[in-house]
């Protein structure tokens, strides 16, 4: 297909391959998931369902993505680890978080009926992710004996806190009563005050779950005799174990050696050093236009499978713009979005101290990629999933969508310009090839022949095409088809269609891009969307 002039901004995107020798894990953790487990009402300390929910998703990302061979998980978090010799998305770092935190949501979204069937989701549940490098199998190692030192303290202190609060002590006191309090300090308030032995608590509770494949023998089909043929398949299991990083639990599973390797050591310490490097994450270059762009993955075959319009479904671009509104809505330094097809290019304001104002771990003004991508990422795929059925009432949706993210930074507001202008080039290119294409096969046309047809042809000879084989003229299309959607903020946040590679169109619309002193962007704290308000 033809070259935009335009092409030349992606020359800003970087790659971030995450070289050989060092093993990857993803790992993704609940956004603000205080608040989302009051409104849903979880247990406390623990919510078995919310535990099994975390559970299953991360086993349908452990079937989903067999480079995954380990996986730990606890509370609102779970770590993916990518077997050594993984080529996943050639190891990008950010294809790799993305893909996991998005497909995570999606069926997070669409399995919360099953595990809470008495509670509507209230509002779109979302997973923070970042990619975790370690250098050596012995740095792995650390880094899951940390996990799980985190959850055996954190799970710990929860039940202290909660035993508390129920026998009558108010949130101050209980915590109060915790301050400086040490694990044997701990453990004995549980036993004299309450009567609980710690040790007797569900075991996923205090030591998390580890998903992981064994290779069972499974019959594949018969030979004329009517004798089982077996073979060799990975299932993936739920395993709970005091000490996940022990050389005798780790050691005795064939995958985890054969894919990772063996432990040669125990864990004596947890060196301050490697946990430092955990917590290393890539910063975006500050006062640069930042967006951010996701990207369906596989929506050719999605789009198959759901039986979508050709070339194009306005239920399926109405859903994708409906998520892009609630995007808006959710992350309030996005000032503007631009959609085409199965993609969205998300645009936060220049000043933009995003990472800041959201309810991050990590005290810091720096805008972190990881952060920012996941976020958006996670959101858009479950807001995509709980909305299907309101765009597709007569469809089940088969599998949960997945979407990829990237960030990019651009440093001028010309440059951005150009960046959107190439999207809607490429809108415009494809959308029209796709509607020539579509028309010749449906006039009779074998695929073959139609691309045959429109090989090597301009633009102007395919608008002669359609208007004198089909009587269609191209300009008459639906707006929404021929020049894709974008999205900003008036008093409310609307979806609209124009040109958007003119000039003209941004002085029409300076405000857009207009810097805001920061302390207004400091009063614009991100809420979290009602569905049913978006
Ligand atoms: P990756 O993004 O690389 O994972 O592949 P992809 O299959 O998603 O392809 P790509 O993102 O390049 O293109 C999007 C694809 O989604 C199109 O080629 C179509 O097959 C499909 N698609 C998007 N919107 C529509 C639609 O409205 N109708 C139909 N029929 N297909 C659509
Ligand atoms: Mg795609």
């Amino acid at each position: 297909m033809a070259n935009s002039k335009y092409e030349y901004v992606k020359s800003y995107e970087f790659e971030d391959e995450i070289m050989q020798p060092n093993l990857i894990v993803v790992r993704l953790d609940g956004r603000n998931f205080e608040r989302f487990s009051e409104i849903h009402e979880f247990e406390k300390p623990n919510d078995v369902r919310a535990l099994n929910l975390m559970n299953s998703c991360a086993t349908a990302v452990v079937e989903e993505y067999p480079d995954i061979v380990f996986s730990y998980g606890f509370d609102d978090e779970y770590s993916f680890v990518f077997k050594k010799t993984s080529n996943f998305y050639q190891r990008r770092a950010s294809k790799m978080l993305t893909l996991i935190v998005s497909f995570f949501s999606s069926v997070y979204a669409t399995k919360w009926k099953e595990f809470f069937p008495q509670k509507e989701l209230e509002y779109p549940p979302s997973f923070h992710a970042r990619v975790i490098s370690c250098a050596t199998l012995e740095v792995l190692q650390v880094y899951l004996a940390w996990r799980q030192n985190a959850c055996h303290s954190d799970n710990l202190c929860r039940t202290c806190f909660w035993m508390l609060i129920r026998s009558g002590k108010t949130i101050e006191e209980a915590k109060e009563a915790l301050k400086d309090c040490q694990k044997e300090e701990k453990n004995e308030l549980l036993f004299q005050r309450f009567g609980i032995n710690y040790k007797k608590l569900p075991e996923m509770f205090r030591q998390g779950s580890c998903i992981f494949k064994t290779e069972v023998e499974v019959v594949v089909k018969y030979d004329e005799h009517g004798n089982p043929i077996k073979r060799l398949r990975r299932k993936p299991n739920i395993v709970h174990t005091q000490n996940i990083v022990a050389k005798k639990f780790w050691n005795e599973q064939l995958v985890l050696v054969k894919e990772l390797g063996g432990f040669e050591d125990e864990i004596a310490k947890i060196k301050t050093e490697y946990v430092k490097s955990f917590l290393f994450e890539n910063k975006l270059l500050p006062s640069t236009y930042i967006v951010i762009r996701i990207d369906g993955c596989h929506f050719h075959r999605f789009s198959d499978i759901h039986g979508f319009e050709k070339p194009n479904d306005a239920q399926a671009l109405n859903l994708m713009n409906t998520c892009a509104v609630a995007v808006l809505k959710e992350f309030h330094d996005i000032v503007f979005a631009y959609g085409v097809s199965d993609e969205y290019s998300f645009v936060l304001r220049k000043n933009s101290q995003f990472n800041q104002r959201q309810a991050s771990v990590y005290k810091t003004d720096n805008i972190f990629s990881s952060q920012i991508v996941s976020a958006i990422v996670s959101f858009f795929s479950t807001m995509y999933a709980m909305k299907w059925k309101e765009f597709f009432p007569q469809k089940n949706l088969k599998y949960p969508p997945s979407f990829d993210g990237r960030a990019v930074c651009y440093p001028s507001e010309e440059i951005l310009q150009d960046y959107l202008a190439w999207r809607q080039v490429d809108c415009h290119i494809n959308n029209q090839y796709n509607t020539c294409f579509w028309m010749l096969v449906k006039s009779g046309k074998t695929k073959a022949e139609a691309q045959q047809c429109l090989k090597g042809t301009q633009t102007q000879e395919k608008y002669e095409l359609l208007s004198r084989q089909f009587g269609t003229d191209y300009s008459s299309l639906p707006v929404m088809f021929r020049q894709g959607s974008f999205v900003y903020r008036m008093k409310e946040v609307v979806v609209d269609h124009s040109n958007i590679i003119e000039r003209s169109f941004w002085k029409e619309y300076s405000s857009i891009l207009e810097e805001m002193p920061a302390h207004t962007s400091a009063a614009n704290e991100c809420t979290q969307t009602s569905v049913s308000a978006s």
